[in-house]
């Protein structure tokens, strides 16, 4: 069993956009600039937008932070947004999702310009890309596919089965899956899917993205199979110095020795998440000077 190490890559993919920009620079071109919204104070989305922030300072991005508390008005959160897709100085923005029940996601999303949407959320991006024309790809399953890329694991002929259909990882990972390059056989399962634990075995290549504490047991994984953990959950753990701790959604001790690679968390998927948000915002910031 191999781990996929997402602390060695994104540290080593960090670099090279750290390179990157430097380069950009020294040829007199502007610091890439990601700005993210968040709205409230949701624990998880605080911290996940506050590892962006900090991803950014390490490659020497600019970037700014825009909070907001839960009472603001839907339109009030549009204006923001038109803000920032007419800011020149932004070359790309996120909205940190979930957002409050009164305000519509999908209306959000659809306000923010494609050309700025370094999350890949909006219908034209999620379009492009299951056209296979270039687009920002959500950056966990971009995240996924580098780890797969980088660590050379064959795809192609291969079962993939995703586990949960979400638009931000389990929809659009299935798809590029599926699509020419990666090449993989795929079955998107979720929590109608009959026989799931059958389903599960025929994957040579398992991506587990449900948001269920290690709900991928050893009986349902091949011998020899990739296993993706995506998911991030807190559970309550006595004997941990804050009394939680993190765990995905595999059964890791128990799964991990019947695998041939398999993603830790923390340290796995979420990682190669935020330095894939970095690398669209280089790519945003790059296409707004060629046009
Ligand atoms: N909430 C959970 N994952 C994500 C993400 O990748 N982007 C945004 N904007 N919100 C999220």
């Amino acid at each position: 069993m191999q781990l996929l190490d997402g602390k060695f890559l994104s540290e080593t993919i960090k670099k090279e956009i750290a390179q990157q920009v430097q380069s950009i620079q020294q040829k007199g071109g502007k610091t890439p600039h990601l700005a993210a919204v968040l709205i409230g104070d949701n624990p998880a989305s605080k911290a996940y937008v506050s590892s962006k922030v900090k991803s950014c300072a390490q490659v020497g991005f600019h970037s700014t932070l825009i909070l907001k508390n839960t009472t603001i008005s839907q339109n009030e959160l549009l204006e923001i947004i038109d803000d920032l897709n007419q800011n020149d100085d932004i070359d790309g923005f996120i909205v940190q999702l979930p957002l409050p029940k009164h305000i519509d996601e999908q209306a959000v999303i659809m306000a923010i310009d494609p050309r700025k949407d370094v999350d890949g959320f909006h219908p034209m991006n999620v379009g492009r890309m299951a056209q296979g024309l270039p687009a920002f790809l959500p950056a966990t399953p971009f995240g996924v596919l580098e780890m797969l890329k980088r660590y050379n694991v064959m795809t192609a002929g291969k079962q993939a089965v995703v586990v949960g259909r979400s638009n931000i990882v389990g929809t659009p990972l299935s798809i590029l899956l599926s699509r020419k390059g990666w090449d993989c056989t795929v079955t998107l399962a979720h929590s109608r899917t009959q026989n799931l634990i059958e389903v599960c075995q025929t994957a040579d290549i398992l991506v587990a993205a449900i948001g269920i504490p290690r709900f991928i047991k050893a009986e349902m994984v091949k011998t020899g199979a990739v296993v993706i953990d995506v998911g991030i959950n807190r559970i309550e753990d006595a004997t941990a110095p804050k009394g939680t701790r993190l765990v995905g959604d595999v059964d890791f001790e128990r799964v991990a020795p019947k695998c041939s690679f398999i993603t830790p968390v923390p340290g796995g998927v979420g990682l190669m998440t935020v330095v894939s948000l970095l690398t669209n915002t280089l790519q945003a910031a790059k296409q707004r000077v060629l046009g």
